[in-house]
């Protein structure tokens, strides 16, 4: 972790050093800073490179260094920054791979730069609920002119070098070099070695012709599409001030809005998640070396609504697929969702026809099992019967290769007991997937009793291939996500009982940010698969308390969006949800069977019930080492169920609530007769970090 110095034929070359993105951690900053004064010292040296190690220039901040004292220690970004424009001879950044955020910032201070043609080029803070704190917004749009700054930093999204290349007038590059990008700096140092005086991007101008309406319009944007997040509009104001104020005003006016930003909610819970997804692949006793599984070839059981999307993943990452089916027409009908999915892509232009047809060329079928035998991964998704899954891994086990891990996309069943069905549980795992499966990211993997670690980290890996975010879950009924979302479920249908409507709900909760309200998730994922869920598990417990009104629902066949018809109505071809008058009569006259009075409910008490039923069955499952860490929780949720990312999952929320004002509350719950005291007991984990004054994070 350091920037090394050398000197060839009079050009000083500062190499930042720091895999694998060269953040400018403090030790990359302060050889940094010596480099510079060393070369500015030496007589002999005409000339300074900046440039990074293997496969980067500088990604920006070490996120090792994140929120602790060292991320600000002196030298800091701005003190390089500051040292580079300052230097006597020529600073040139040679960027190449990867040129972002503070990395960008500090090319930003050099005096001259040129870059590899294919690098990304990008100031992301966007994304963690900041704006660029190192004179990004200012310098930006000095180079790229006002509206291009806007839509980098607005966006946060990576642009190729050669296209910025390209913008007329852009100063960004001097120059793009191909082939050896090293040489042609050198060639370049060569070139601008006396050439004098130094430019600085601090000295160009900027501005917009039409700068009221260009920022009006620029903010206005950036404020509806970013909803609950305030950074973007945030953006476009600091660019703003680039416009409008003296360059060294422009950059305190910078700091002031980074320095505030940090202090957000809304980017303390971004934080939080890109911590979270970065955490979440790492499983305590796995360790990071474990030797994983090659997977070439995917074997898939089902051609149903799963499977086909599951397929779909692997197609994606250039993995072959063959899917097994019981009957040609469950083939052919499968097939054509997959081709109908693909074909809508390329109608969107997402999606070249050549790739179609590649994807379409890897994807195989049979009836038969032998067929399976050089796949390397199977996983089953036939219907959800034990005595089916039964039949399917005794056919697996006869047949499947020695190593091949065999994975079942169950929701509900027992992984153990599956894996029981082969004489290899070692081989065997859940791999949860949730619908559509070739767009929810989420991956619950589900670590059986005697699954093998090197199992865990193959399909761990795999999952970083098919561009999910995979969560291990130990076994239990429902494993993270489902078992969560059964006593939000429950407390919805409280909620009905005491005076509430669905939509009533569902408005509460989509205004606290969620994607979909309960009812509305309900009538998307279907009302009977709730109904049978309920049947098997609260046939095993009669004492269950739960409102009747999602059963009687069902009863008169109002399964969801399937059938046109579930808590709401819809009209073929539209997603809109209609409130429908005999739904409502229905759930009054049930309240009125029960003796309640309806009463009026406010959404603080609608969304505090419904999230805290997660966060309480949460800690229960935390506690009993279902989920690793709290964060593994939050990653569920977001990546699952919807929950809003600027309040950074549950259990980040609660935490931001303070555990001890969550257990206040759950006890106003529980003294609510109607609801179910028994539940609103503290988990034991959630009293304990109370009583230590502790969070879940
Ligand atoms: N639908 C969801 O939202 C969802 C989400 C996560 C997990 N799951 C789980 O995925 C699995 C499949 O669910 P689905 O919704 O895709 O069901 P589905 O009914 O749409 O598809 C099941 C497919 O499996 C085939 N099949 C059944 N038995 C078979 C056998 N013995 N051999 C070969 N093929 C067989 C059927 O012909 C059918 O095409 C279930 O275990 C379910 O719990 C479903």
């Amino acid at each position: 972790m350091t920037t090394r110095y050398e000197v060839r034929d009079g050009v000083a070359i500062l190499t930042l050093d720091n895999a694998p993105v060269n953040g400018l951690s403090f030790a990359v900053r302060a050889a940094y800073a010596d480099g510079l004064a060393k070369a500015n010292a030496d007589a002999s040296v005409k000339a300074i490179i900046v440039t990074g190690a293997g496969k980067a220039f500088s990604g920006g901040a070490d996120i090792k260094e994140f929120g602790s004292p060292k991320a600000l220690a002196e030298p800091n970004l701005g003190s390089i920054i500051r040292a580079t424009e300052m230097s006597d001879k020529p600073v040139i950044a040679a960027i190449h791979t990867t040129c972002m955020g503070g990395g960008l910032e500090l090319a930003l201070g050099c005096h001259y730069r040129v870059a590899s043609p294919g690098a990304n080029i990008a100031l992301p803070e966007v994304k963690l609920g900041l704006i660029p704190g190192a004179g990004g917004t200012v310098r930006l749009p000095r180079v790229v002119g006002v509206e291009a700054a806007v839509n980098i930093i607005v966006s946060g999204e990576p642009v190729k070098s050669e296209f910025i290349a390209s913008f007329p007038g852009q100063k960004l590059f001097d120059k793009i070099i191909e082939g050896d990008l090293l040489a042609g700096a050198m060639a370049f140092a060569a070139e601008k070695a006396d050439v004098r005086p130094l430019p600085l991007v601090r000295d160009l101008r900027t501005g917009h012709p039409e700068a009221d309406a260009f920022f009006g319009f620029a903010r206005n944007t950036a404020k509806a599409m970013a909803k609950n997040f305030p950074a973007p509009a945030k953006c476009v104001d600091a660019v703003e001030n680039a416009t409008k104020m003296k360059f060294d005003d422009a950059i305190a006016a910078e700091r002031d809005i980074f320095v505030s930003l940090m202090m957000t909610p809304e980017s303390k819970s971004l934080r939080h998640l890109f911590f979270a997804e970065r955490a979440a692949s790492k499983i305590p006793d796995v360790p990071e070396d474990t030797k994983t599984r090659d997977v070439k070839k995917v074997g898939i059981i089902g051609a149903g609504t799963m499977g086909g999307g599951i397929g779909m993943n692997f197609l994606n990452a250039g993995i072959p697929v063959i899917i097994l089916e019981m009957k040609q027409e469950a083939i052919d009908k499968g097939f054509g969702v997959i081709r109908k999915n693909y074909e809508a892509q390329v109608a969107k232009k997402k999606l070249k026809q050549e790739k179609l047809d590649e994807r379409m060329g890897m994807l195989t079928s049979t009836l038969n099992y032998a067929d399976l035998k050089d796949c390397d991964l199977i996983i089953e998704a036939v219907f959800e019967e034990i005595g089916v899954k039964q039949k399917v891994m005794e056919a697996l086990d006869a047949v499947a290769k020695p190593g091949a891990i065999l994975a079942t996309n169950t929701s509900t069943l027992d992984v153990n007991k599956i894996a029981s069905f082969t004489k290899r549980p070692q081989d065997v795992v859940g791999m949860h997937f949730f619908s559509p499966a070739n767009v929810m990211k989420l991956l619950e993997v589900v670590r059986g009793e005697k699954t093998s670690k090197d199992v865990l980290a193959t399909v761990m890996a795999i999952s970083k291939k098919i561009k999910k975010t995979a969560v291990i879950s130990g076994v239990c009924d429902g494993f993270i996500g489902n078992r969560m979302i059964e006593q939000y479920g429950r407390q919805g249908g409280f909620l009905l009982d005491e005076g509430c409507t669905p939509q009533q709900v569902d408005r509460a909760v989509e205004k606290f940010g969620f994607a979909m309200g309960p009812f509305r998730m309900g009538d998307l994922a279907g009302n009977d698969i709730g109904w049978a869920i309920r049947k098997r598990r609260y046939g095993e417990k009669p004492n269950m308390r739960y409102s009747k009104t999602a059963d009687l629902l069902c009863e008169q066949g109002r399964f969801g969006q399937k059938v046109g018809k579930g808590w709401y109505d819809y009209v073929p071809g539209k997603r809109d949800a209609i409130p429908n008058a005999d739904v409502e009569a229905m759930i009054a006259k049930h309240r009125e069977s029960l003796g309640i009075k309806p009463r009026k409910i406010s959404d603080d008490e609608i969304v505090h019930r419904l999230v805290l039923s997660l966060v309480n069955e949460a800690a229960h499952i935390l506690e009993e080492g279902i989920a690793n860490k709290a964060s593994d929780i939050d990653i569920v949720y977001i990546y699952g169920y919807g929950f809003p990312p600027h309040r950074g999952g549950p259990m980040n929320y609660a935490d931001q609530l303070g555990l001890f004002n969550v257990v206040q509350m759950m006890n106003k719950f529980a003294k609510n007769p109607l609801d179910d005291a028994s539940f609103w007991k503290p988990a034991p984990l959630l009293a304990k970090l109370v009583a230590e004054g502790k969070s879940f994070n």
